[in-house]
């Protein structure tokens, strides 16, 4: 069989790294795709949101099932575009991607089906989100509902920083159409975990836990990032919360969407803030987590094309995923400057030597081919993902594979999968 993938990131080079391992395909595509990909499939230079040209490539290619990495083309509407040209694909409608492209829609959703989340309301005039800032008081928390690549979420330490926020989205439309409303809700404290089930609209497929690291440094500090590194499994989802989260949020929010009258196809992405051994949601997204995909795919010891399959088939038949006993931990290497603006073209030395390390693989993201040599050409670089007995092992591999590698500026948080540690009294 012969499938496509659209993306060009780390996420997008561990589903081909996984999806190459089955016996069910013989030829894959990527679109744009990266120079690691490039290993395992064929690049496409076809942009993400250029929907007409995937729908094209998929049907003069005879592609048999197209698979979707990020939010953006599914929230302009991929999936319905190859439905009605009778292609499979895998991923949510527009109507269903708003679960992540609106901020408003998913928080509705979460109050009308009881699934537990912040306290929030929703505002499109400046002086009412004021008064209701006024009233609560900080820290409090500012969404722009739209998407706005990661930076619409403000956790406002004070009123007027609020205040300034709200200003920036509803007044000075700082992220165009994206803030032309607002959600302002509770801020929560507690740890963080990301969870993931695949579905068919009707039944949900669960995958293992993980966590990612969303700020830029140690110790949780500073802006956040689109993921720094992640882990899995992670020990803050024990049994318990692991099954109340599949039963309390992702088949209520499977269910919910059906009775809404858009039926959720693909991989949910749930947010977590866990405290206590209870949680909140926080945010849904319509996609695999990245860097979460790179240590998951790592360990998952099922096929996964066949999952996939029937997702996009709507008939999931497959009722429990297989795992490797091995944890695996993915560090993300980092441009200088990220997640402000960032350096580009740096010369980076020594992935081949991670690759030869017992253990590693070396995941791209914002990497580039240049005079035979692969420079940087993004914010996150790469993806050293290590696997071992436990966490703590996984984070020895890992570390090892990121000593070999460098480049000037680069950057990396020291401390990916500390809290797993921590947790386990280690
Ligand atoms: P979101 O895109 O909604 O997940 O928000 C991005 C990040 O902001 C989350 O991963 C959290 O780190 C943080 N965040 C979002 N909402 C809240 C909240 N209500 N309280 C505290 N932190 C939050
Ligand atoms: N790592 C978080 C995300 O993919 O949004």
């Amino acid at each position: 069989m012969k499938i496509l993938v659209v993306g060009g990131g780390g996420r997008e080079h561990a589903l081909v790294w996984k999806i190459a391992q089955s016996p069910l395909v013989e030829k894959i595509y990527c679109a744009p795709g990266n120079p690691g990909i490039a290993a395992l499939a064929e690049n496409v230079p076809l942009a993400v949101d250029d929907i007409a040209g995937l729908c094209a490539f998929a049907r003069d290619n005879a592609i048999d099932l197209t698979v979707v990495g990020p939010e953006l083309p599914l929230t302009l509407g991929i999936a319905d575009t190859f439905k009605q040209a009778g292609l499979a694909i895998f991923g949510p409608s527009k109507a269903a991607a708003r679960i992540e492209g609106s901020k408003g829609f998913s928080k509705d959703l979460m109050r009308k089906y009881g699934i537990k989340t912040a306290d929030y309301a929703s505002f499109d005039q400046r002086d009412a989100a004021v008064a209701y800032i006024r009233a609560h008081g900080a820290p409090i928390v500012i969404k722009a509902d739209g998407l706005a690549a990661g930076k619409g979420v403000i956790l406002a330490q004070s009123e007027e920083e609020a205040i300034a926020a709200v200003d920036d989205i509803l007044v000075n439309k700082k992220f165009g159409a994206a803030g032309s409303s607002l959600v302002i809700e509770e801020f929560l404290r507690g740890e963080e975990a990301s969870f993931f089930a695949f579905t068919d609209g009707k039944n949900v497929l669960p995958l293992a836990s993980s966590q990612d690291h969303k700020q830029i440094f140690d110790g949780d500090k500073g802006p956040n990032t689109g993921g720094m590194g992640a882990y899995s499994p992670a020990p803050v989802v024990n049994d318990a919360l692991y099954q109340r989260i599949v039963a309390e949020v992702v088949q209520p929010t499977i269910d919910g969407m059906a009775a809404e009258g858009c039926p959720y196809c693909g991989i949910l992405f749930v947010g977590l803030m866990i405290e206590n051994d209870d949680f909140k949601v926080l945010e849904f997204n319509a996609r695999f987590g990245d860097p979460e995909a790179q240590p998951l795919l790592m360990r998952m010891k099922s096929d996964v094309v066949p999952v996939l399959l029937d997702c996009a088939r709507g008939e999931l038949t497959t009722t429990a995923l297989e795992w490797h006993d091995s944890a695996a931990v993915c560090v993300v290497l980092a441009s200088a400057g990220y997640p402000g603006s960032y350096s580009k073209g740096d010369v980076i030395n020594g992935i081949d030597a991670a690759n030869a390390i017992d253990g590693v693989h070396v995941f791209h993201a914002g990497t580039a081919a240049r005079d035979g040599a692969i420079v940087t050409a993004g914010g996150r670089v790469l993806g050293v993902t290590g696997i071992g007995a436990d966490v703590a092992a996984a984070i020895e591999t890992a570390y090892a594979g990121t000593r070999a590698i460098s480049w000037p500026g680069m950057q990396l948080r020291s401390d990916i999968g500390r809290k797993a540690l921590n947790r386990e009294g280690k």
